[in-house]
């Protein structure tokens, strides 16, 4: 993975996850939103250890859960992620009608180095510049409308080369925060 400007770290704001825990303890869904208000706030839109060994401290849910949770949700992330995010599913259906080909477009595009194979089809790099992440998922389910890409957690069906060219050409390229 390249480097990125968005640095990995450790440091959380602990007063704003005792909030959210408060607030959505014993509520449906409670973990999942815990998670995703946590990964909001985090300045690099990610989870670090420390915040979800925290979160399972203060809730008594078990860290293996947690983890469970953050891994099988490609909404979350474990890495610091670029202001823009670009999600290409690699699920069959997507396949079969040339997610390959978007993704390796989506790379040349980004200017991010090829990877084997096998890194090609779990994917997650960020720019050298910080600004866009590129990630790819095993399904939308939303196969109907394969293939799927998201960008800046916006669905869209039936993409093709052209139509992901003028997405990417799109994304924000203002200065990033300090
Ligand atoms: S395989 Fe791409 S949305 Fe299901």
């Amino acid at each position: 993975m390249q480097s990125a400007v968005p640095q990995r770290s450790q440091t959380f704001d602990q007063a704003f996850v005792d909030t959210i825990i408060a607030e959505r303890t014993g509520r449906p869904g409670a973990l999942l939103g815990i998670l995703q208000k946590v990964q909001e706030h985090q300045p690099a839109q990610y989870l670090p250890t420390a915040v979800l060994e925290y979160i399972a401290a203060k809730t008594a849910i078990p860290l293996s859960r947690i983890y469970g949770v953050v891994t099988f949700y490609a909404l979350f992330s474990l890495e610091p992620q670029g202001r823009n995010s670009v999600c290409i599913c690699r699920g069959t259906a997507c396949h079969t009608r040339g997610s390959r080909d978007l993704l390796e477009t989506a790379m040349m595009s980004l200017g991010l180095a090829q990877g084997q194979d096998g890194e090609m089809e779990a994917l997650s790099v960020t720019t050298a510049d910080g600004r866009t992440t590129l990630r790819t998922v095993a399904c939308f389910g939303q196969c109907a409308l394969a293939p799927v890409v998201e960008v800046n957690h916006t669905i869209f069906g039936h993409m093709n080369e052209r139509s992901l060219l003028k997405e990417l050409g799109a994304l924000d390229q203002g200065d990033l925060l300090p």
